[in-house]
């Protein structure tokens, strides 16, 4: 089956065709395009993502990123006559009408190429930024339109899960080139064994922290989330805090590996809370941690370059402990077979080698983390969710509506 995959749930615009073939419990996904147009250098200078600005870059990115991976997968036929029909022209005009940038570009592209072997859409319908969504939304209902061809809605956070199936030989570096030097020699463990079930899913990016329970594939239950900030915007606001660009997880990450490596700072003179430790319950929260580290900064005045490499050194640590004591708990409490990692902040290595060795207290239990390029938001692991989808959940009645849901969970 070859697949479509679009993602633009927040400041990354995405596009990729995926072929997908095998069952649920040994899918082979590869990659035949893939394009990602990253928006921080704009949300920078606001600390955050300006929804109305992520938007406006969506409909302005998606064609030529979608020209990209038709370019680079072969599919990219063009037609010597122009083949749009005046009917499905008008439906487009009214499906793209809050788009005019995408309207635009795709009133031109669309009727000088042939239609590609293309099976289906999966596209990102929440969690997210709403108007964001409906950017990638009114995409591939248009191109569903154009194509006749189905669209599979995915949740972005099946998407992050889904992300530790692709084989890590089907990501080459022309694809996607990891920038954060910090993370270019670290070489991840494999994992190409069956993930078992019940299998337990850490799920850690900008937006969420949660823990899943996964029965079978297509059968979630959360079992623990935060009850304030998500783990990769306690990152953000710390690295703000501390005079760092965002997205703050990188930089952070940087300058408490600067604290590890120097001699002088075996120790770290700071100490921050590591909140809901020992609590029974499976909930996280991140908010009080954000906070400390404001009145820390607050009582030390000037920071000097090593006391801010200490802070964010503590900060990684403390953030480390809460998330290995808490879903180990979970693995315990759930017997999970496999452990599951996805969502941008499992891009961080130091929180990578501390679950790489706590499971090896337990033997019988599979870690699975995605491939470091697959981590952050992309618009592959959307593709091989809407690939599981179509195997799992086969009738439309079962799946999530066509719509954006903000706040969509499992
Ligand atoms: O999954 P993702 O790309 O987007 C969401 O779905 O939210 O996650 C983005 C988050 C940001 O908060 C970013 O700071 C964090 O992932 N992140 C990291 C690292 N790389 C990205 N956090 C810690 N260490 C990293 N190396
Ligand atoms: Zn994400």
């Amino acid at each position: 089956m070859l697949i479509l995959g679009i993602e633009t749930s927040c400041d990354e615009t995405a596009v990729c065709i995926v072929s997908a073939t095998g069952d649920k419990n040994s899918p082979v996904f590869s990659i035949l395009g893939n394009a990602l147009n990253s928006q921080t250098k704009i949300h920078e200078q606001y600390g955050g993502v300006f929804p109305a600005l992520a938007k406006r870059e969506h409909s302005k990115n998606l064609i030529p990123l979608f020209k990209k991976v038709l370019e680079e997968s072969g599919f990219e036929k063009k037609l010597t006559t122009n083949n749009s029909q005046q009917t499905t022209r008008e439906e487009i005009k009214k499906m793209l009408e809050k788009e005019p940038e995408l309207l635009e570009q795709f009133l031109h592209y669309l009727p000088t190429i042939e239609k590609p072997p293309i099976d289906a859409i999966a596209v990102t319908v929440g969690p997210g930024l709403e108007p964001a969504l409906w950017v990638g939304i009114n995409f591939a209902r248009a191109l569903s339109l154009a194509w006749g061809i189905p669209i599979i809605p995915v949740n972005h956070m099946e998407g992050h899960i889904i992300s530790v199936l692709v084989n890590r030989n089907e990501i080459s570096n022309t694809q996607f080139p990891i920038s954060n030097s910090k993370t270019k020699d670290y070489q991840p463990i494999t994992n190409n064994s069956p993930v078992l079930f019940p299998a337990l899913a850490l799920l850690i990016s900008g937006g969420h922290t949660e823990l899943i329970l996964i029965e079978s594939w297509g059968k979630y239950s959360n079992i623990g989330q935060t009850r304030d900030d998500a783990v990769g915007e306690a990152f953000d606001k710390v690295a703000r805090m501390l005079g760092l660009p965002y997205p703050g997880g990188p930089q952070i990450s940087a300058l408490a590996e600067i604290s590890r490596n120097n001699a002088e700072q075996t120790q770290t003179n700071f100490k921050l809370p590591r909140p809901m430790l020992h609590t029974k319950d499976f909930d996280f929260s991140f908010s009080g941690l954000k906070t400390a580290v404001l009145y820390l900064l607050k009582d030390i005045g000037t920071p000097t370059k090593a006391d801010r490499e200490t802070i964010a050194r503590e900060f990684e640590d403390a953030v480390t402990e809460v998330l290995v004591t808490k879903t180990k708990k979970a693995l315990e409490r759930y017997g999970a077979q496999t452990l599951i990692i996805g969502g941008g902040v499992i891009a961080n290595t130091h929180i990578r080698k501390a679950f790489e060795k706590m499971v090896t207290e337990y033997p019988d239990t599979g870690l699975f983390f995605p491939n470091l390029a697959l981590s952050t938001d992309n618009a592959v692991m959307i593709a091989c969710a809407g690939y599981m989808q179509h195997l799992t959940k086969p009738s439309e009645s079962t799946r999530t509506p066509l719509v954006a849901k903000g706040n969509l969970s499992f």
